[in-house]
This record gives structure tokens, sequence and C-alpha cells, in this order.
């Protein structure tokens, strides 16, 4: 479908307005996820524990009242990060953690990831206060959704998620590269998230929802890291005031989902404007009728789909490329490995979809480097009923934390933890492990839909890099984990393109 560039119409403000406070209604974070649920175990620092069982171990910096909130939860980012390590190999696979009334645990054995989002899925639902948090600025899109309606969610996205469909973006994601790396001028340094996050925006918006938003993306970067600031620091806040009060966090979040939303509804505007749906993943949504009652979405329920997929299709592939470029740079024989690979597949030419099933270690890189930088390093459940899990008590509608960062290091699941060795994701190396001891996608149900688009756009775009430049990391430019929704780079990655050729 031919980009066309979006027009603001008048009343998309006040219709945006409308829709966030609606989201802010539903985002509401029910009572016994606020912290103020469970008032003895607020007063006690634990959960009650029934008869025969027993309580999962916790990091003894515990407080009155506050439990765990000052000494984890309110850590700096990569301190956070290495304390989880820590606390699992001093305490175990599941780890208790008690933040005000709130119990949480760290699960960190495949078999406990399994149960979560795959045996147990109907069980360990969505109902946390990071989606509550989050609700705010998706409403209920398909990450955000939960039970029946986002059954029938998933079933009208899925087809624009088909292995052939995802093939014929292939020229999408080359050209995007091409012009991306031919606006890089030798020796000049780039922060390369800045470029990963601009490209990435500019696919997705293209190949799903037919806008190209390029002119847009320096607005967009803002705003979207604006959001995911914002998200985090709600999720850790001790009070937390809804939107509709005029805080200057509310106002700022309002300021950045102005942005969002303006760019959102121009896209579905424009394309009701032009007559036709289309048969990318906007028009199948928009062409969607409920099997009951024969109705299409409303315009909310649009924004909210297209919003999910306008931030989950960009953020984490941006920050996945990121790292991996930063990996690249630190492990010259692997970065030779893959160049080589690249030029023995691509020589001088463009990529296409076609190529990526021969550009085999290049994937291998990709998902070594996921496995240390998970871009969703963290993903959160809460049980509706008590389960027990190694015999051990996990309380209906605590918290539980799966941490593809902390399994992904697992000693027992990975030699070496902490070595960049993209040759373990070989097939031959692969036999045996554990099907759940790598989960960047999540697993389950609720398995990333975008995996396969992420996984050959991430191919493509590395390749094209890798055919023609080699980059530096800047000497002496901080680079630091920032474990927000997604792991991100705190400072940027300052890099230094050499051309190959
Ligand atoms: C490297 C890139 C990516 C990573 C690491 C990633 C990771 C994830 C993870 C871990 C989940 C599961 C969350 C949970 O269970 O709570 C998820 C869900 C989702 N992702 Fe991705 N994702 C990536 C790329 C994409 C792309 C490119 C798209 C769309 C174009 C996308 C759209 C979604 C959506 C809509 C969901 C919710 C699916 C559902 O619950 O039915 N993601 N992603």
């Amino acid at each position: 479908m031919a980009a066309t560039p979006p027009v603001r119409t008048s009343d998309l403000r006040s219709r945006a307005k409308e829709m966030a406070l609606e989201r802010a209604k539903k985002a509401r974070v029910p009572a016994d996820l606020r912290g103020l649920g469970d008032t003895r175990a607020m007063l006690r620092g634990g959960p009650t524990v029934p008869a025969g069982l027993t309580l999962a171990p916790s990091p003894d910096s515990a407080v009155p009242l506050l439990g765990h909130v000052r000494s984890f939860q309110l850590q700096e980012g990569e301190k956070r990060l290495r304390d989880l390590l820590r606390f699992r190999e001093e305490l175990g696979d599941i780890v208790r953690f008690q933040f005000g009334g709130i119990t949480a645990h760290l699960m960190a054995n495949p078999d406990h990831i399994q149960r979560a989002l795959q045996e147990k899925n109907k069980l360990y639902g969505k109902n946390t206060r990071g989606m509550h948090k989050l609700r705010l600025v998706l409403g209920t899109g398909l990450l955000t959704n939960d039970g029946e309606s986002w059954l029938s969610q998933r079933r009208i996205a899925q087809p624009a998620f088909h292995r052939r469909r995802i093939a014929s973006f292939g020229d999408d994601f080359a050209t995007a590269s091409e012009e991306m790396i031919a606006q890089w001028t030798e020796g000049e340094p780039l922060d390369i998230h800045y470029e990963m996050m601009k490209v990435t925006l500019r696919i997705v918006g293209q190949t799903l929802l037919g806008t190209d938003v390029t002119r847009e993306s320096d607005a967009i970067g803002k705003a979207v890291s604006s959001v995911v600031e914002d998200v985090n620091e709600r999720v850790n806040a001790l009070v937390d005031l809804p939107p509709p009060f005029p805080t200057r966090r509310n106002k700022k979040l309002q300021i950045a989902m102005d942005v969002l939303d303006g760019i959102v509804l121009d896209m579905i505007e424009q394309r009701r404007a032009s007559g036709e749906s289309g048969d990318d993943l906007l028009g199948m949504l928009m062409d969607a009728r409920d099997e009951e009652t024969g109705e299409s979405m409303d315009d909310a329920q649009l924004r909210d789909e297209v919003m999910t997929i306008f931030l989950a299709g960009h953020e984490t592939t941006a920050n996945a490329l990121t790292w991996t470029l930063h990996q690249l740079s630190k492990s010259p024989t692997v970065a030779r490995r893959m160049q080589a690979e690249v030029d023995e597949v691509l020589g001088d030419r463009r990529a296409t979809a076609a190529d990526a099933k021969d550009l085999v270690y290049t994937k291998q890189v990709l998902q070594e480097s996921m496995r240390l930088y998970p871009p969703a390093w963290m993903i959160a459940r809460s049980p509706d009923e008590d389960d027990v899990v190694d015999g051990y008590h996990i309380p209906k509608s605590s918290l539980v934390f799966l941490c593809p960062w902390v399994t992904h290091r697992h000693p027992d699941h990975w030699e070496d933890p902490e070595g960049f060795d993209p040759d373990r994701f070989s097939p031959e190396r692969s036999k045996g492990r554990h099907r759940f001891a790598y989960f960047p996608f999540g697993g389950g149900p609720r398995l990333c839909i975008g995996n396969n688009f992420a996984l050959m756009e991430a191919q493509l775009i590395l390749a094209t890099i890798a055919r023609d430049w080699r980059l530096d990391l800047v000497p002496g430019h901080p680079v630091e984990m920032e474990p927000l929704v997604t792991l991100r780079p705190k400072h940027g990655i300052a890099m230094v393109p050499h051309r190959r050729r």
C-alpha cells in the first residue's frame, strides 16, 4: 500500500483526550494490587501461609512496612539487574519479595516459566500493576488485554504475521536499512540506539500500518522515551495519582500521549478517508467484525490496537539490534565471522527475504545477543488462585516475575553464562536444551505475535549494516543498561562507522 503523509484534523485532539480519560478509568489499579490489600501482611512483612506449605526464601534486606521497596524496587537499574542474579544464586530458583502489602516471587527455573506461560497460562493472568500502568498508554490492545476478548483480537491480527506475508516485507526491510546507512559518514559518530529506533519505526509504520512516519520520527522517539520512563516511574511509585489529577507526572504523560495519539488517530483517519481498508494489518483491523454483533471496531478500540503494534513493534527490535551492534564491537572474532557470512551470501547486492535462511550465523548472533540483553527483560504475571510451586506457597493476586535476564544466565542451563558465544544456537548445541531456558519472545499462547517479523527484520538490517560498515564503540562512552519496560541503553550508544567497501 502506498504511504500517505499524515494530515492533522481539527477534532483529533479532543477525541484523543476523551479516549485518554476512558483509558485512565480502565487502567485503575485494583485495591489488591495497590499494596493496600493485605494490611496484616504489610505489617508483618509477609503473606499468610496455608498449613503444610512454606514461604519461599527472601532477601534479608526487608524493613517493616516497606519490605524490599527501598532495597530492591527503587534501586538504580544495573544494580537491580545484578541483585536479581545474586538473589537467585544465594536463595535458589524461587525468591520472595515483599513490596508493602504486595508479595512477589522471582521464578527462575525453566520449568517455572513453562508452568506460568504455557501449562497454567489461564491461572497466571496479566492482572499486574505493570499492565495496569501500561494500559494508560496502550489501552486494551493485544498486549495488555486478557481472556476471551484478547483471543478474538489475536485471531484478527494473526494473519498479518503469516510467514509468507512477512517474507513479502523483505524489500521494505532492506530498503529502509539501505537508506539509513546511506546517511552515515566515515568516522562521524552516531547514536546507534537512535538510528535503530528510527529504522524500526519506519518499518513498522510502512509494512503493517501503511504510513510513512519518517518525518515525525524525532517527535515519536522523544514521546516513546517519555512514556516508557513514565510507566516505569508509576510502577515503582508508592503514590501514583491517575491522569485526571494535574500532577507534573500526569502533565508530562499527556504531552507525550498527545504526540502519539495524534499520529495514530491520523493513520486511522487517513485510511478511512481513502475509502479502502487495504490488505495490511491496519486494514484487517478495520475490516474485522464481531462474530455476534457484526459490528466493527470503534475508533477507541482501533487506536489501542494500532498504538500497541506501533510501540511494541519497534522499540524491542531496536533495542535488540542496538545491544547486538554493541556486542559485535566488543567481540572482533564473532564480528569477522559474521561479516564473512554476509560477504558470501550478499556480496555487494541488496538483501532479500530469501537470504534470511542463509544468514545462519547472523541469526545466531542476534539470538545470543537477546540471551544476554533480552529486550523484554522481565515478564510479569499474577495467579488468579493460590498455587504451589516446588512446595512454596504462591498466593492468589501476588506478582510473579519471569525474568529472561535471569533464566538466560541460569548456570544449570548455560555454560559460561556471561560469555558471548553465538554457536550456542547452532542446531547441534541447541539439542536437548529446555524449551523455556530461552524465552526472549515469551511463550505459550501469549508468545510475541511479531517474533518472526522481528527476527527477519533484524537479520536483514544487521546484514545490510555489516555488508558496508564496521561500527566501533566511541572510547569512554558510558554504556549502561536501563531496565524500564524494555532493556534500553541509558545514555544511547555512541559508535563510529568505518567503511568496509
Ligand atoms: C526483538 C523484538 C521483540 C521482542 C524481544 C519481543 C518480546 C515480546 C514478549 C516477551 C512478549 C510477551 C509478553 C508477555 O507475555 O507478557 C511480546 C508480546 C507481543 N509482541 Fe513482541 N517482541 C518483539 C517484537 C515485536 C514486533 C516486531 C511486534 C509487532 C510488529 C510485536 C508485537 C507484540 C504484541 C502485539 C504482543 C502481544 C501478543 C499477545 O499477547 O497476544 N513484538 N513481545
